[in-house]
C-alpha cells in the first residue's frame, strides 16, 4: 500500500497503516479535555504525541502546525484540522497555520491570485472557530525567506531516490513539486527554528509520507544522535529489545559471546560471537554526526555530570545516567553551538470525512462536500440526497438496522453536528438496531447543518474585520 498525499484515493483499511507505516494507535486516555474529535475516535493514530502530552502536562513550552493547499472551497472536512489547531492553541501551544500557495502552485496549478482569493477563506474559518492571531502565526510559504533558506537546507539532506521511493515520484515529476516537498518539511520543523520545541502536526492520513521524510530530515539536521547501546559494538534497533531484556538482571556480567548461546535470532548470534568476551552492559550512547570539536567536548563536560563517560572517536558511553536527561543536555549543548536540536516532529491523524456522494469527500466536487460557504438551504439540500449505509426497504431497516459505520450522514453527526457524545452515540445505536430510518436521521441531520453553517458564517463575518486588524498578511 502507498500513500499519495495528491491522489484521490480514500483509505478503505486504517488498521494497515498501523503495521505497515509504524503508526501508532491513538491513545486519548491521558489527553486532559480531549476534544471531541479524540473521544469519538475520529482520530485515531499518532507518531510521538507523547511528547506533545508531556509538555501540556509540564506546562513546557510546545507547538502545533498544519496548513491547506488554497486550491479550493473549504469544506467541514478540512475543519478538522482547525479545529484541532485552536484546541492546542488554547492549551498553550504555540501555532502556526501555513498557506501552502507554493504547493498548490506547482501541483495543483494555482494561480498566485487564486491562492490568495482562498487563503482569505480559510483564515477566516480559523480566526472563526477561536484561533488568536495575537498569540499564533499564519504565514504563506512563498512569503516566508526563513522558511525558504530551511528548505534549500533540507534539499542538501535528501536524494532524489529518497523522495522517489517516499512519493512514488518518476522522472516526469516536476521539479517545482519535488521542492513543495521540502517546503512542506521545512513548515513541520518551522516552529523548531528559534528553539527546539515538541512540535504536533495534525492532519489527514495523506500527509503521512511528509512526516516520514520530515523525521528522518530532523534526525539528520542534528549534531548529535542519542540511542541505547549496551556494547561497544553496534546491536541493530530491531534486536535492541532482546539484549535489553537479558542484559537487565545481569548488567556487566554477560560477556556477548554466552548471550549468543541463547538468542534465536541468527544474524544477532554472529554480532555478538563477533564481540567476543566484552561484557555487556547497558549505556545511553551519543554519536556526533559531523559536531564541531568544541561541541563534543562540551557535550562530554556536561555528561561527566550526569554519569560516568567513555570516550570513543565519534561516539560518548554514558552509564548510570537518565536517558532523557541525557537527551536534554545533548540538545542544550547543540544549540548553544549553532545547531538546529530538532525533536522529530509528532503528529496525529485523523479519519476523513466520507463525500455525501460516497468515496472520498473532495473540494472539486461540490455535492461530495458541505463547504462552509454553502447557502444553509443548498447544504440541507445536498444532506437530504446523500447516499446513507441504510437499507433498501424501511422495513428492512427496522429488521435488521442501518450500517453507520458506512454512512456520511452518521459521519456528519460524529464529526461536526451532533449536540454532544451522548446524541452521537444514540443516532448510531438506533441506527445499528433499526430505530432510525433513513429520512428522519436525514432531516435531523439536515437542519443541523443549517444550523451549523449558519452560526459558522456569522462567525466569520466577524472574522472579517478582526483579520483586517490583524498582522495576518495575505
Ligand atoms: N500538503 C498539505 C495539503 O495538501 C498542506 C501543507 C503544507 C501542510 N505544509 C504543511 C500540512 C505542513 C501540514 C503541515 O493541503
Ligand atoms: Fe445513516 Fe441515519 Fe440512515 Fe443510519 S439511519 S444509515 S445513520 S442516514
Amino acid at each position: 500500500m502507498d500513500i499519495d498525499p495528491w491522489g484521490s484515493d480514500s483509505v478503505d483499511d486504517y488498521s494497515k497503516l498501523f503495521d505497515e507505516f509504524g503508526i501508532d494507535e491513538f491513545d486519548v486516555s491521558d489527553v486532559p479535555e480531549p476534544l471531541d474529535l479524540m473521544r469519538r475516535g475520529i482520530i485515531f493514530g499518532e507518531r510521538d504525541y507523547d511528547l506533545v502530552k508531556e509538555a501540556m502536562r509540564e506546562g513546557e513550552e510546545f507547538a502545533a502546525l498544519s496548513g491547506f493547499m488554497p486550491s479550493g472551497n473549504l469544506h467541514l472536512g478540512h475543519l478538522m484540522v482547525l479545529r484541532e489547531l485552536v484546541w492546542h492553541q488554547q492549551r498553550g501551544a504555540d501555532t502556526y497555520f501555513v498557506v501552502a500557495d507554493l504547493e498548490a502552485h506547482s501541483a495543483r496549478g494555482m494561480s498566485w491570485e487564486e491562492c490568495e482569493r482562498y487563503a482569505r477563506e480559510y483564515v477566516l474559518s480559523l480566526l472563526a472557530l477561536g484561533f488568536d492571531p495575537e498569540k499564533g502565526t499564519v504565514y504563506r510559504q512563498s512569503d516566508n525567506d526563513e522558511l525558504r533558506d530551511l528548505a534549500f537546507e533540507l534539499g542538501e539532506q535528501t536524494n532524489f531516490n529518497e523522495l522517489n521511493a517516499i512519493y512514488g515520484f518518476d522522472g516526469e515529476t516536476n521539479i517545482g513539486h519535488m521542492q513543495s516537498t521540502l517546503t512542506q518539511a521545512a513548515d513541520i520543523l518551522y516552529p523548531q527554528l528559534d528553539e527546539p520545541k515538541p512540535t504536533v502536526i495534525p492532519v489527514g492520513t495523506d500527509q503521512d509520507p511528509h512526516l516520514r521524510l520530515t523525521r528522518g530530515l530532523a534526525r539528520r539536521m542534528r549534531m548529535f544522535g542519542v540511542t541505547e547501546a549496551y556494547a561497544s559494538f553496534e546491536i541493530e534497533d530491531e534486536h535492541k529489545s532482546v539484549v535489553r531484556e537479558a542484559v537487565k538482571d545481569t548488567d556487566g556480567e554477560l560477556t556477548a559471546e554466552e548471550l549468543a548461546e541463547t538468542v534465536e535470532d541468527e544474524e544477532l548470534a554472529d554480532r555478538l560471537r563477533a564481540g567476543g568476551d566484552e561484557t555487556l552492559r547497558a549505556r545511553t550512547r551519543v554519536l556526533s554526526r559531523d559536531a564541531p570539536d568544541e561541541a563534543f567536548d562540551a557535550v562530554r563536560d556536561e555528561l561527566e555530570a550526569l554519569g560516568s563517560v567513555e570516550p570513543f572517536d565519534e561516539h560518548l558511553d554514558v552509564y548510570d545516567a537518565d536517558r532523557e536527561r541525557v537527551e536534554k543536555v545533548v540538545r542544550e549543548v547543540e544549540v548553544e553551538h549553532g545547531g538546529y536540536g530538532f525533536y522529530p516532529p509528532s503528529s496525529f491523524y485523523h479519519r476523513f470525512m466520507t463525500g455525501l456522494t460516497g468515496g472520498k469527500m473532495s473540494s472539486s466536487v461540490p455535492k461530495s462536500h458541505i463547504a462552509v460557504t454553502d447557502e444553509p438551504e443548498d447544504a440541507s439540500e445536498k444532506v437530504m440526497s446523500a447516499t446513507t449505509g441504510g437499507r433498501e426497504t424501511a422495513e428492512e431497516q427496522r429488521e435488521k438496522g442501518g450500517d453507520p459505520d458506512d454512512c456520511p450522514v452518521y459521519e456528519l453527526y460524529a464529526y461536526t453536528v451532533a449536540k454532544d457524545d451522548e446524541h452521537a452515540e444514540r443516532v448510531y445505536e438506533e441506527c445499528a438496531n433499526g430505530e432510525r430510518l433513513c429520512g428522519g436521521c436525514k432531516s435531523e441531520a439536515a437542519d443541523l447543518t443549517a444550523d451549523f453553517l449558519e452560526e459558522h458564517q456569522e462567525a466569520r463575518d466577524e472574522a472579517r474585520e478582526t483579520l483586517e486588524e490583524s498582522d495576518i498578511e495575505l
